[in-house]
This record gives C-alpha cells, structure tokens and sequence, in this order.
C-alpha cells in the first residue's frame, strides 16, 4: 500500500510500505480521511522522539478493511472512527485510571504507524462505529473533539460563565463550540489571523479580535483557554482570568517555552491554572458529539489533498493557511 513516512526529521515521502496485517484483535481500516494537526509538525521537527521512520496520521477514520480471528465487534465494510491512544493498561497511572499519562505512552501515527496511508490497524477496542448519517471522512475530526472533551472535563462547566478564548484554529474553535453546549454566557476569540477570526464569527462568538484589550472586559474572565502554545498568547490569557476562574493550558508549546505567572494574583483571586493532554475516557463522548452536530464538517475542514500530496498539505497547514486539512484515501 501507499503511506505517507517521515523518514528522518525534516524529511517526508510517499512510498510503498508492505500492507497491515491485523493480529487476533485488530482491525484493518481503510482510511477515508486523515487529518495533519500540530502533533505532526512535531513529529517532522523531530520533537515527541518517536522511532522514525514513522508513518504519521492520528486523526483518521475510515471502513473496516479486515479483522482480527478474535474480533466479533465490528465487520468489513462497518465505517468506524480511531481513537489512536494506546494506554498499556499496566503502569501506575493507566491504574490509577489516567491512561493519558501513561508511563508507557503510545499512540497511532504518533509511535506506531498511523492513518496517512491506504490502510492503517487499530485494536478494535480504539474503534467506534459510526452511523450511517456520518461520512467516515468526516468522521477524522472526532479524535480532536475528543482532545477539546477531555479538556471540558477539567474545566468547572458552570452556566453563565465568560469564556475567552486563545486561537481559533480548528482546536479554539471546537473549544468555542463545546463552551457554547456548556452554557457559557459569552464566548470570544482572540487571534491573530483575520481569517480564522472571520469563522469564529460566522460560527457564533461572541466577540473576537486581535487582541484581548480590544475586548471590554475589564473583571476578566471565568475561562481562560490557550489554544495557541504561544508564550505571548498565555501570559496576556493568564493575566485575564476572573476572580475564581480558570486558565486552561491547552496548546502545545515548545518545549524550551517559558511563560511567567503572577503568584500573588493566583493565591489572591484563587485563580486554578490546569492543563489537558490528548484524549481520556471521551473518544466515545466526542463520537456522540460529532453524531449530534456539534461542529459542521463543513466549515472545520477547509482543505482535502489526496495522499500522493501529503507534503504539500503539511507544508499549508504550517503556513496556517485554512483550518483542518484532511488527506483523503
Ligand atoms: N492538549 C491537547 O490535547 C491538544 C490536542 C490537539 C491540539 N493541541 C494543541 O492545541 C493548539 C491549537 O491547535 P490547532 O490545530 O487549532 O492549531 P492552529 O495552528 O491551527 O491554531 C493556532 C492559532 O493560534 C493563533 N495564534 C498564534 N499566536 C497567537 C497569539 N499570540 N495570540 C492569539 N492567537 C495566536 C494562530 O493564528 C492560529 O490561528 C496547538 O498548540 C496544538 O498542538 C493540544
Ligand atoms: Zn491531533
Ligand atoms: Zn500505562
């Protein structure tokens, strides 16, 4: 089959790669959209220190190809989306029901083979079948949303709270969506492109700009969340939280990042500073959200390319050019 590989850092081709074959619990899914997020910019910088060559692709969904001699779950032809964590189950924090920190970490695409090919395997216990209302394709966006659901799960979700909001990317404006289904009173963007400002308005923001000082706001915010990993974007955020509120780090920065925090303000105004990593117990909750349309496949993915032009499309999404740019099977 065909796949996308990054080779060495900084080096990506599309080859020949010998086709899956599912062990007794696995399934062969043929991909139908994979989407390029941050994470494999990190890959391609060499950062995440996975083993290369690695073929990237965390976000995919697609139909079963083949099964696994001990899988009854899910047949050939059942569309079905990947979360792409493998937790071992085995070491203190998966025991302590916190896979996301596992001490053995793994994911498809990101340390195993993943969906930037014609065919990728999963453990079947990683797939959710889809209903037929969802395009398998479309479907791909279910991993982020779980991603943006596993960061709700951390936040307070009380009605009436003010949000704000770093980056409106395809991960600050799922952030804006789920605030709107908690009863957030407002929501508002902040970002420095015009253009993914214009769809956080046509999505419903509240408000948005450039700045967050454009935004009259003065008794701050309730929830602050930084959806840029940017060390400009999370000191400004942190310094406008709400008495009581919440900042949420959830972009990833790099790791040489420094951000500097006011302590006084923090213990003064009680303010909690938390953060959220990848998906926990809420692959199956974003698949339900997604069923229920919570974000518009439509205007989440701006840009599809066939697989033949991957390098292409992550070169684009670097260039932050569109939001979520999907490669097709
Ligand atoms: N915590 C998790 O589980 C998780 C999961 C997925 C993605 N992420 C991270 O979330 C972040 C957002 O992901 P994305 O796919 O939306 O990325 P993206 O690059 O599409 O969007 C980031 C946005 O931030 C804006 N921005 C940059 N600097 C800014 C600043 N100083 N002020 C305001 N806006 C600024 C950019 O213009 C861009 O629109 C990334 O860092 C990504 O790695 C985290
Ligand atoms: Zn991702
Ligand atoms: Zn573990």
């Amino acid at each position: 089959m065909k796949a996308a590989v990054i080779v060495t850092p900084g080096q990506i081709s599309v080859e020949s790669v010998p086709d899956p074959t599912p062990g007794p619990r696995d399934v062969v899914v043929q991909v139908a959209g994979s989407g390029i997020c941050g994470t494999d910019l990190h890959i391609m910088d060499g950062e995440f220190a996975p083993a290369y060559p690695i073929v990237p692709g965390h976000e995919f969904a697609g139909t079963v190809a083949a099964v696994g001699r001990d899988v009854t779950e899910v047949r050939v032809g059942d569309p079905v989306a990947v979360d792409p964590s493998l937790h071992c189950m085995e070491c203190y924090q998966c025991r302590r029901g916190r896979g996301n920190l596992c001490e053995r970490w793994n994911a498809i695409g990101v340390t195993v083979s993943g969906g930037a090919a014609e065919y990728a395997l999963a453990p079947v216990r990683n797939c959710v079948t889809l209903p037929e209302s969802v395009a398998p394709a479309d479907a791909a966006l279910i991993e982020p949303l779980s991603c943006a659901v596993r960061g709700f799960d951390v936040l307070p979700r009380r009605l009436a709270d003010h949000y704000l909001i770093y980056g409106a990317g395809t991960m600050g404006l799922m952030m804006m969506e789920l605030a709107k289904r908690c009863g957030a009173a407002t929501v508002s963007m902040v970002d420095l492109n015009a253009d993914r400002l214009a769809t956080a308005v046509q999505l419903g923001c509240t408000a948005s700009a450039a700045s967050a000082e454009e935004l009259d706001r003065p008794r701050g915010w309730d929830v602050v969340i930084d959806c840029t990993g940017v060390q400009a974007a999370i000191e400004d955020g942190l310094g406008r939280v709400a008495p009581a509120g919440t900042f949420l780090q959830f972009g990833v920065s790099e790791y040489r990042t420094r951000a500097g925090i006011e302590p006084y303000r923090i213990y003064n105004k009680e303010i909690t500073v938390t953060g959220s990593m990848a998906v926990l117990h809420s692959f199956e909750r974003a698949g339900d959200l997604f069923t229920a349309g919570v974000i518009d496949p439509q205007v989440f993915i701006s840009h599809r390319f066939p697989l033949d032009r991957y390098a292409e499309a992550m070169a684009q999404f670097r260039a932050g050019i569109g939001r979520k740019i999907q490669i097709t099977g």
